[in-house]
C-alpha cells in the first residue's frame, strides 16, 4: 500500500516537475505588445545638444551604456562612447547593456525611432521581448525622449557585437513567470517646463536621474520599493568592495544626510562629484547638470514630509 502510495507520488511529483520545466523552456522568450510612441528623431542640433545634455547629465546613460569607468572619463573632460558590453552579474544571470551608438549592424542604427521609444517607455525591446527594468525613463516626455534619441543617432558609430544575455536557472524561471514589461505610471505629458519648481524637480528625480531608485529601500529579488521614498537604506553589494547604504536624503527629516541643507549646499555638494571612489552614484554624470535642474531637484525633495524612518540615515 505504502509502496503504492509512493510510487503514485513520485510519478505525479515527476509530472508536475516535467511540466514545469518544458513551461520554463517555452515561456524564455514570450513577446509582448505596446504601442510605438509618436516619435520622430530629429536633426535640429538645438535638440540634439539637449538630447546629449539629459543624456550624459540626469540620465547617465553612460554610467551603464559605456564599458568603463564613465565616471572618470568625464572627469578628464571627455565624451564616453555608448557602445554597451557594461554586465551586470546577478543571481539570474549576466546582463549586458546594449551598443547605443548609430552602428547599423550592432547600434542602435538597426532600429526605428518608434522602437526605441517603445524599449524606453514601455520596457518592451524591438525583437517584443520584455527589458529587464533597470531603467526609469517609462514617463519621459515626449520631447525629452526625441531629444534622447536624435542625440543618439547623431552619435558615432562603433562596431560592437555586444554578447547576449546568460541566464542561470533561477533566472530561467523567473523570466518565464515573473517578467513582464514596465510601462509608464501615469499618462506622460508631451513635454514639461523646464523652470525650478517642486513638479519639474520631481520630473527629474523620478523619472529621469532616478534619485528615487536608489535612495528607496528594496527588495533584492523583486526590487519592489520596500521603503519611504528618498529614506534611503538601499544596500549596494558588490564583490571586492565595501557595501554602501544609500542615504536618507529627504532635507525635512532630522538626522538624515541632506538634514539643514540649504539650495547652495546641495549644489555644491553635487558640484564637487565623487568623494567615495566605489560609490555606486553617478557622481560626475550629476555634475554636469544645470544649476536649473539642480534647484528643481531640490525644491522637490524640500517638498517632502519628514520620513518616519531615519534609523537609514548612515
Ligand atoms: C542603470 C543602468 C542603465 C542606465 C542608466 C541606462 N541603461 Fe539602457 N539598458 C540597460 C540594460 C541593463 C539594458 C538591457 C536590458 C535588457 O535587455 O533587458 C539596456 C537596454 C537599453 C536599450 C535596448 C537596446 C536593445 O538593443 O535592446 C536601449 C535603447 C537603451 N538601453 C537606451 C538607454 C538610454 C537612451 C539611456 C539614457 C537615457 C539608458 N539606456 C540608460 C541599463 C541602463
Ligand atoms: C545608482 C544609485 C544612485 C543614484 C541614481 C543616486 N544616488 Fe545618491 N547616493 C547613492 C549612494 C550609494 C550614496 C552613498 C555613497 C556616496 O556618498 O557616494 C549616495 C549618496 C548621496 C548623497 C550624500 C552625499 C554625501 O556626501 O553625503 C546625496 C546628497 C545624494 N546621494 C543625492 C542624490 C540625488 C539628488 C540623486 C538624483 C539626482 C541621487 N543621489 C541619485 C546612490 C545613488
Amino acid at each position: 500500500m505504502i509502496r503504492k502510495i509512493l510510487k503514485w507520488t513520485g510519478i505525479t511529483l515527476l509530472t508536475v516537475i516535467l511540466v514545469l520545466v518544458l513551461l520554463v523552456a517555452v515561456r524564455q522568450n514570450l513577446t509582448f505588445e505596446a504601442p510605438y510612441p509618436n516619435i520622430k528623431a530629429s536633426t535640429d542640433s538645438a535638440v540634439i545638444a539637449r538630447g546629449k545634455e539629459i543624456a550624459f547629465g540626469p540620465a547617465h546613460c553612460a554610467d551603464c551604456h559605456y564599458n568603463g569607468n564613465a565616471d572618470s572619463v568625464f572627469k578628464l573632460g571627455q565624451e564616453p562612447a555608448l557602445s554597451g558590453g557594461f554586465v551586470f552579474a546577478l543571481p539570474l544571470g549576466n546582463f549586458y547593456t546594449r551598443n547605443l551608438t548609430s552602428d547599423k549592424t550592432t547600434g542602435i542604427g538597426r532600429y526605428t525611432d518608434g522602437e526605441i521609444a517603445r524599449t524606453l517607455r514601455y520596457g518592451v525591446r524591438p525583437n517584443g521581448t520584455a527589458a529587464l527594468d533597470f531603467m526609469p525613463f517609462h514617463n519621459m516626455t515626449d520631447e525629452d525622449l526625441t531629444a534622447v534619441i536624435s542625440f543618439l543617432r547623431s552619435t558615432k558609430p562603433v562596431h560592437n557585437e555586444v554578447p547576449e544575455h546568460t541566464v542561470t536557472m533561477l533566472g530561467r524561471v523567473i523570466n518565464a513567470f515573473l517578467i513582464k514589461p514596465v510601462g509608464p505610471s501615469e499618462e506622460v505629458p508631451k513635454k514639461v517646463k523646464r523652470d525650478t519648481t517642486a513638479s519639474y524637480g520631481k520630473y527629474i528625480a523620478c523619472s529621469v536621474a532616478n534619485c528615487v531608485g536608489c535612495h528607496t529601500n528594496r527588495d533584492m529579488m523583486t526590487g519592489a520599493a520596500i521603503g519611504e521614498p528618498f529614506a534611503g537604506g538601499l544596500k549596494f553589494e558588490e564583490p571586492g568592495i565595501p557595501v554602501l547604504t544609500s542615504p536618507n536624503i529627504n532635507p525635512n527629516t532630522p538626522g538624515s544626510r541632506m538634514y539643514g541643507w540649504s539650495e547652495q549646499d546641495f549644489i555644491k555638494r553635487i558640484r564637487m562629484g565623487k568623494l567615495i571612489s566605489y560609490s555606486h552614484m553617478p557622481w560626475n554624470s550629476f555634475k554636469r547638470m544645470s544649476d536649473n535642474d539642480l534647484k528643481a531637484v531640490y525644491n522637490f525633495l524640500k517638498t517632502l514630509p519628514p520620513s518616519k524612518t531615519s534609523s537609514s540615515s548612515k
